[in-house]
């Protein structure tokens, strides 16, 4: 697929297969997420553990039924479950200011690759909450994130299964030209 072609098709899948994305395509992920634009360190842990996926599932569902207003909203959609059942979380992580604008250019490359590879994803920044809690330090262990690194944002990965939990389009985005 052609680089424009993935940009205008992407777009957030919240379903997934069990069945995992291969090793070479996380590898062309993993790849298209460190080629991204950078200013600074950002660190790149894919989790493909079943069970650490699930309780940063958990502990980011609790996180956003206790929250108010949208998160909450979301959380309490019968069947709802944040990280969408998917087998691959990949978190971005990186130690400075700038840290959310590194792993963002970062996690966008990951996004637009996955569809050029015919996989689903979506960026999350709902799983920090997971991270920043009383259970962030081993999480953070857990998932290989280097020391004095906070995680700035996820993207989840794997192989769509239709349309659950696709939320209202959030953009709102504009253009003007200057000539
Ligand atoms: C800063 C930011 C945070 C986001 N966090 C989440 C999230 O935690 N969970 C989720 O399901 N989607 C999340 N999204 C995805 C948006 O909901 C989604 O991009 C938007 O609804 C537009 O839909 P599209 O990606 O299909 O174009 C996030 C997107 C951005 C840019």
């Amino acid at each position: 697929m052609e680089a424009m072609e993935a940009i205008l098709k992407r777009k957030s899948v919240r379903s997934y297969k069990q069945e995992a994305p291969t090793d070479e395509q996380l590898k062309a992920l993993a790849d298209a997420g460190l080629s991204g634009p950078g200013g600074g360190a950002v660190h790149l842990s894919v989790v493909q553990k079943a069970d650490l996926i699930k309780r940063i599932n958990d502990i980011t569902k609790a996180a956003m039924l206790a929250s108010e207003g949208f998160a909450k909203e979301r959380a309490s959609l019968p069947g709802y479950e944040p990280l969408y059942g998917a087998p691959v979380l990949m978190l971005f992580s990186a130690p400075d200011q700038n840290g959310l604008a590194n792993c963002a250019c970062a996690a966008e490359n990951v996004l637009i690759a996955a569809t050029g590879l015919g996989l689903g994803s979506c960026f999350l920044m709902s799983i920090k909450s997971a991270f920043s809690g009383s259970e962030g330090p081993e999480l953070l262990k857990q998932c290989g994130v280097p020391e004095g690194y906070t995680v700035c944002c996820g993207v989840i990965a794997g192989i769509g299964d239709g349309d659950k939990f696709s939320s209202a389009n959030r953009k709102v985005r504009t253009v003007n030209y200057v000539k």
